[in-house]
């Protein structure tokens, strides 16, 4: 059996990547996370598989992720405290919590000999605004959120363990992923949000005029495309994960008008400054090594999301 933990495995990414990995026998999961639904009294995450143990964690307690790392061959670092706009609200939070975490999990991995860490730090993030705005692994990566910045130095970090420990890693740039069970009231993820403010007839409120061009992924695209490479002895150590294709927000709102059948009203509000303009992956490293890709169209994508919050959210 592989022993293969999954910090952050009740987030949005982190659901969806458990599920995937618990589809081989062969994978034994250590889904870890606080679990603060469950432990308000809701079902027990993942009690319909056989091969996914949960563990009730607090990321920043290093017992709790020594206990959970315990003879464990890979370990998938899902975890984050901020989101690009939380992290405005305060710069120092990534340094106390994410980037300080991180380095004690880096420890913790070596002391229980973990063969591999796999970390999803954030594409639309980490580069700032490039001048092509279509970014490859190697540009020179700008951040201007705290977010993007922390995300960096964690890599950073990988690459020193690595270098100095030998601790293996892999990195997955990502784009925006988006898909059922992403949280519809959470700051992170326009196209869930935007669906249920148009379930309950409520305006949009768009940054700046709508412009903003983002890279999309479905969510089954992303996992699908993370299981089944993070074993591979690859080429290098970071890869972007996206569509390769930009959609502007404007360009987003038309197709969530056609999707939905309704009338869509918007508000524009003025862009935060640790926003960039435009980012698109190059996901040219990916595929070449990998031979494989996203498969969901945009227009798909969204319908399976549209009507998964509409079974799931109408009262
Ligand atoms: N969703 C995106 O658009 C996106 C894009 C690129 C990278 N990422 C990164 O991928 C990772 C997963 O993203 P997501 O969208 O699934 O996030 P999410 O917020 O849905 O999930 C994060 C999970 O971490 C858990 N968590 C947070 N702090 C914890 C703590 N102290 N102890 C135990 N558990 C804790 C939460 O309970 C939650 O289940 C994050 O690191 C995120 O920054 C996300």
């Amino acid at each position: 059996m592989t022993k293969i933990v999954v910090l952050g495995s009740n987030g949005f990414i982190g659901k969806h990547l458990t599920r995937t990995l618990a589809e081989d026998p062969n994978n034994n999961i250590v889904a870890f996370d606080g679990f603060k639904e469950y432990r308000q009294g809701q079902a027990e995450p993942f009690s319909d598989l056989q091969n996914v143990d949960i563990y009730l964690g607090d990321f920043l307690n290093t017992d709790d992720l020594d206990g959970a790392l315990h003879s464990a061959d890979y370990v998938f670092h899902l975890i984050s405290t901020t989101t690009p706009a939380s992290s405005d609200k305060d710069p120092l939070i990534d340094i106390d919590t994410n980037i300080k975490g991180s380095v004690e999990l880096f420890n913790i991995c070596l002391k229980n000999k973990v063969k591999k860490i796999i970390f999803p730090s954030s594409g639309g993030t980490v580069y700032g605004d490039s001048p092509t705005g279509f970014n490859k692994e190697d540009d020179l990566a700008i951040p201007y959120s705290p977010y993007g910045i922390g995300k960096l130095a964690i890599e950073y970090y990988l690459g020193y363990f690595k270098r100095t420990h030998g601790l293996d890693y892999i990195v997955y740039r990502l784009s925006n992923p988006y898909g059922p069970g992403q949280n519809i009231y959470g700051k992170q993820g326009v196209i869930p949000i935007f669906l249920n403010k148009i379930l309950n007839n409520e305006e949009l409120t768009i940054y700046g005029n709508g412009e903003m061009v983002r890279d999309y992924i479905y969510i089954d695209d992303a996992v699908n495309m993370i299981s089944r490479t993070f074993r591979a002895d690859t080429q290098h150590n970071t890869y972007n994960i996206g569509s390769g294709k930009g959609e502007s927000v404007n360009q987003i709102v038309e197709i969530l008008k056609q999707t939905t059948g309704q009338v869509i009203n918007t508000t524009h509000v003025k862009t935060p400054l640790s926003y960039v303009e435009k980012s698109v992956l190059n996901t040219e490293r990916f595929i070449n090594e990998f031979g494989i890709g996203p498969e969901t169209t945009l227009e798909a994508g969204i319908k399976e999301t549209w009507n998964y919050i509409k079974s799931n959210y109408t009262s």
